[in-house]
C-alpha cells in the first residue's frame, strides 16, 4: 500500500528549514500575558509531537504541557528563562520509561533492570517528539525555543511537576509567534558534522576555519562575536556544564535512572 504524502521542491525543504529561527520573544496580550493558539493548531501540533517515530515501539517520553501563569513564572524561576511566561504554548519535555514498567506491571510482567537504556532510549525518544512538536509549529507559522535551562533547576522541576521515578526533564519548548527579528545563526561547515564513510577528524585549520564561520552565533549587540569564548563559558573548566554536573547526577539518582556504581 502507498500513503499519499504531499511532495516539497529540494528548494521549498532548504526554505523551510532556513526559515528556521530560535525566537524568544513573542506576542502577548497588551497585559503580557500569553496569546492562546487556535486550538485546531494546537491539535495539529500535538497531533505531530506523538506521530514522531520511537525505538522499540516504547515512546519513552512525556510532555508536561504548562499552562497555570503561576507555574509558569516558577518554572522561568529554575529555568532562568523568562520567555516560559510569554510563550503561547510552553511544555517541559521528558525522557519517561515510568509508562511501560506499568504497562508492564499492569500486564502482571516485571520490568527488567536497564537504566542506562532508560536514559539512551528516553533522551532520543523525547528529542524526536520535541523536534516533530517545534517543526509543525514552524509550519503554522510560530517559531520556538528549547530550553535547556531545565538543568539549572532540576530538582525543583521534578517536585514542582511531580515527576515520579523513571521520568527525566530533558528541555523546556517554548513556542509562539515572533516579536522579533531573530538572525540566522550559522552552522558548523558540513565536512565536519556529515562524514562519509569514516569519522573524519577535523584538521587545526578546518576547525579554525570553523570557529570563523559560529563566530557570528556569539555576537551580542555591538559586541563581535567569539565562539571559542562563548564555548569556553560552556563546556570549558569552571564552566557552566561542569556546574550542572552534580545536578544532573542528583536527579537521575532520585528519579532511579543512574547506571553508575552507587
Ligand atoms: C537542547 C537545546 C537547549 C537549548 N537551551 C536554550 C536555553 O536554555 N535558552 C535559550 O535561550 N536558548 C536555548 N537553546 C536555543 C539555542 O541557543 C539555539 O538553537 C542555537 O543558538 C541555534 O540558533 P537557531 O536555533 O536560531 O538556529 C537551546 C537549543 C537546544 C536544541
Amino acid at each position: 500500500m502507498t500513503v499519499a504524502t504531499k511532495t516539497y521542491t529540494p528548494a521549498e525543504v532548504t526554505a523551510f528549514y532556513d526559515a528556521h529561527r530560535t525566537v524568544r520573544q513573542y506576542r502577548t496580550h497588551a497585559d503580557g500575558s500569553p496569546l492562546p493558539l487556535p486550538a485546531d493548531h494546537l491539535e495539529a501540533i500535538l497531533h505531530a509531537t506523538q506521530r514522531a517515530p520511537t525505538d522499540a515501539t516504547a515512546q519513552l517520553y512525556s510532555l508536561i504541557r504548562i499552562t497555570r501563569p503561576e507555574l509558569r513564572a516558577r518554572m522561568a524561576e529554575l529555568t532562568t528563562n523568562a520567555h516560559i511566561v510569554t510563550a503561547s504554548e510552553a511544555f517541559v519535555v521528558c525522557a519517561d520509561v515510568r509508562r511501560v514498567e506499568r504497562v508492564l506491571e499492569v500486564s502482571g510482567r516485571q520490568a527488567g533492570q536497564w537504566p542506562a537504556i532508560a536514559v539512551h532510549f528516553g533522551i532520543g525518544d523525547a528529542v524526536m517528539a520535541g523536534t516533530n512538536l517545534l517543526t509543525a509549529a514552524e509550519m503554522l507559522g510560530y517559531q520556538g525555543c528549547w530550553i535547556g535551562g531545565v538543568l539549572n533547576g532540576l530538582q525543583g522541576i521534578i517536585t514542582e511537576l511531580g515527576l515520579p521515578q523513571g521520568v527525566l526533564p530533558f528541555a523546556a519548548l517554548t513556542i509562539g509567534t515572533p516579536a522579533e527579528n531573530a538572525p540566522y545563526r550559522p552552522r558548523v561547515p558540513r565536512p565536519l558534522v556529515i562524514h562519509t564513510d569514516t569519522y573524519h577528524d577535523g584538521s587545526d585549520d578546518e576547525i579554525r576555519e570553523a570557529v570563523q564561520v559560529m563566530n557570528p552565533i556569539a555576537a551580542r549587540g555591538d559586541q563581535p562575536g567569539d565562539w571559542a569564548r562563548l564555548l569556553t563559558m560552556y563546556f570549558g573548566q569552571g564552566g557552566g556544564m561542569e556546574k550542572r554536573e552534580p545536578g544532573l547526577v542528583a536527579a537521575l539518582k532520585r528519579q532511579g535512572l543512574w547506571a553508575g556504581a552507587e
